[in-house]
């Protein structure tokens, strides 16, 4: 989604700005440009650019009044209103050009705004929603800024973050944001305003996290921060403990190549401090009596996209070992249907960003209804983790790869732990039953880092160079392959932008079975279990058709070979917890066919890594 930096101080900040969005990129973006005010002039010099970064570099030579300015807004636009063009990238600037304003998000009412500035003489000269802003904040312009941005603010509905600076008073920025994110860098006389962290790290690490509705003025040495009475109100700094080094690629071609290989450690550090020696578990931070968690009703988990297939592959894990019923629904489906969980359930919100506007949402209508509503996130400090009751914290490290992928596993692991300890406090596993299974938990990291130091990878590569030029995957499995196959044609499709489609494979009977045809690859999601029979009848099926099987089976498993074409091999690991291993197969598996496409992995077209808009 949208990126947006924002910096006033002693330094020149042209390079700060161009850094922080390139810091930014890894969000998704089609456009991007910035403002830089020269206070000697009195205006902004304004450069905006269609496509990458280097574009927006391009744009600047022979651009006049970069050098000396030392306040700036910049941004990376993720077009949502108005197509990818270069008026519609921001920053957007008033008629009288002295208000410059980048925003993140939507404006949901910007049609009857629009309207009404222009009946009031404002001549648009973007199709942005955004544009609205300046516009009203020049009417509403007194002499103070601050005032202008409170006046402006009751006339606005949708959620949004947004900066803004005024010709008039340079050396100042207002920020202001309503349920998408915005963060403060507290430097040494130097002040950021950014969406997300990343744009300002290097600089420093002081951050300051703004509450939704509260007006954040930055100068060079100061951050006031208001209410909505106009009240000041007191943020506390925070120090960022999250390592600079993981925004960089530590020797991997890609950061999407860098975060499979990470996956053993966010395992491990997801659960680390969970699971003890002596069989104990620790929902640390869950917010949730134990006594609540032991007797509720039912659990409820809403996500999206890679988040939804990790809940899709927990509610295995809690129905057998906690027996409670479990229901994953897509949040951007959950918010708008009627809402039946109430005081006797668990809300599960997954979502590595803690961003995610629909999740968000879901939780949001599920609290309102008196469940108990948890958010599982990467971020602790991200809006799902505020809006909760509590938080399961997955210890990812920061993933910038926009399809998601070390997140994913330990979200699932993330839930293992939850259904261990639900399973425990309900009696439905007993103490040695707990144990034998954390020690699996345990084992899974140290067996996927074996993996990928193997020549695993390697063979992955070489069946994948096979089926490069395949036009369509169709991806089955059954019970926890299910998910699997969801994921895995995720992943391909992200990146490859090759169509997949993933089944339950028996469904295949009942319809996808007509798109195969004689050589059509299907990848099957078979791990040992006991549907690995029924998976095998399913694999006769798709051979008798004609079709190519790249089967994803458990190392050791003697039989697959006899039945498919080539075979992905994943640890071994009880069934239950498959998902955690037989993804990483087809993680690496989409990744080499889309290099084998020459494809950008890590920045696939028209995705955002974080979707903070509906
Ligand atoms: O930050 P979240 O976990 O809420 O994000 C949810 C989805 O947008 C995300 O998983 C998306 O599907 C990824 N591109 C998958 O690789």
């Amino acid at each position: 989604m949208c990126g947006i930096i924002g910096y006033v101080g002693d330094r020149p900040c042209y390079e700060l700005i161009v850094r922080g969005l390139e810091r930014l990129e890894y969000r998704g973006y089609d456009s991007a440009g910035f403002a830089l005010l020269d206070a000697d002039n009195d205006r902004y010099a304004l450069v905006r650019a269609v496509g990458k970064l280097e574009d927006l570099r391009a744009a600047t030579v022979g651009a006049d009044g970069l050098e000396g300015p030392t306040t700036g807004i910049g941004h990376t636009r993720w077009a949502t209103h108005g197509k990818v063009t270069l008026p519609n990238a921001h920053p957007h600037v008033s008629n009288d050009g002295r208000v410059a304003v980048v925003m993140n998000g939507i404006i949901e009412n910007y049609v009857e705004l629009r309207r009404r500035l222009q009946d009031e003489g404002v001549v648009f000269a973007s199709e942005t929603d955004t544009e609205v802003l300046p516009h009203l904040l020049a009417r509403h312009y007194e002499g103070d800024i601050v005032a202008a941005v409170q006046a402006v603010l009751p006339q606005l509905s949708g959620h949004y973050a947004f900066v803004a600076s005024h010709t008039s008073e340079p050396g100042r920025l207002v920020a202001v944001r309503h349920e998408c994110p915005l963060v403060v860098g507290v430097g040494v006389n130097e002040m950021f305003l950014a969406s997300a962290i990343p744009a300002f790290l290097g600089e420093t690490r002081e951050v300051i996290y703004p509450e939704n509705d509260e007006i954040v003025v930055v100068d060079r040495d100061a951050v006031h921060i208001y209410d909505g009475f106009g009240t000041e109100v007191t943020r506390p700094t925070r120090t960022w403990e999250g390592s600079e080094e993981a925004a960089e690629k530590g020797g991997y071609d890609t950061f999407m190549l860098k975060e499979i290989h990470e996956q053993p450690a966010a395992l491990w550090d997801t659960i680390g401090s969970r699971l003890g020696a002596d069989g104990s578990i620790s929902l640390d931070g869950i917010g949730i009596d134990d006594h609540v968690l032991a007797r509720v009703d039912a659990v409820h988990i809403v996500a999206c996209g890679t988040s939804y297939h990790a809940g899709l592959a927990g509610r295995y894990l809690i129905e057998d070992w906690a027996r409670i019923p479990v229901s994953v629904e897509v949040a951007s489906e959950y918010r708008y249907r009627t809402c039946l969980a109430g005081p006797g359930d668990l809300v599960i919100g997954i979502t590595q960003s803690g961003e995610t506007a629909d999740t968000l949402a879901a939780m949001r209508v599920a609290r309102e209804r008196g469940a108990h509503v948890v958010a599982l996130t990467n971020q602790t400090d991200s809006q799902a983790a505020r809006d909760a009751n509590g938080v399961l914290l997955t210890r990812a490290g920061l993933e910038i790869g926009v399809a998601a992928t070390k997140t994913h596993t330990a979200q699932i692991m993330a839930l293992a732990v939850l259904a261990l300890k639900l399973g425990r406090m309900r009696w439905s596993l007993t103490e040695a039953g707990v144990r034998d299974l954390s020690e699996e938990l345990r084992r899974l990291p140290d067996a996927i880092e074996q993996y990928l130091l193997s020549s695993a990878p390697a063979d992955v590569a070489a069946v994948a160079a096979k089926y490069v030029d395949k036009g369509f995957f169709l991806y089955l499995g059954r019970h926890v392959g299910v998910p699997v196959c969801f994921e895995g044609a995720l992943k391909l499709k992200e990146i490859s932008y090759v169509p997949t489609e993933a089944y339950p494979a028996g469904e295949m009977k009942h319809g996808p079975i007509a798109l195969l045809d004689e050589g059509s690859p299907v990848v099957v999601v078979a791990p040992d279990g006991h549907v690995f029979d029924k998976v095998i009848s399913n694999i006769q099926e798709v051979r008798a058709r004609g079709a190519r099987v790249i089967a994803v089976a458990t190392e050791g498993n003697e039989e697959i070979a006899l039945h498919a074409d080539d075979v992905l091999w994943a640890p071994r690991t009880p069934a239950l917890l498959s998902p955690i291993t037989t993804i990483v197969p087809l993680q690496l598996f989409a990744y080499e066919i889309a290099k084998g496409k020459g494809l950008n992995v890590d920045k696939p077209r028209n995705l955002a890594k974080t979707v903070t808009v509906e």
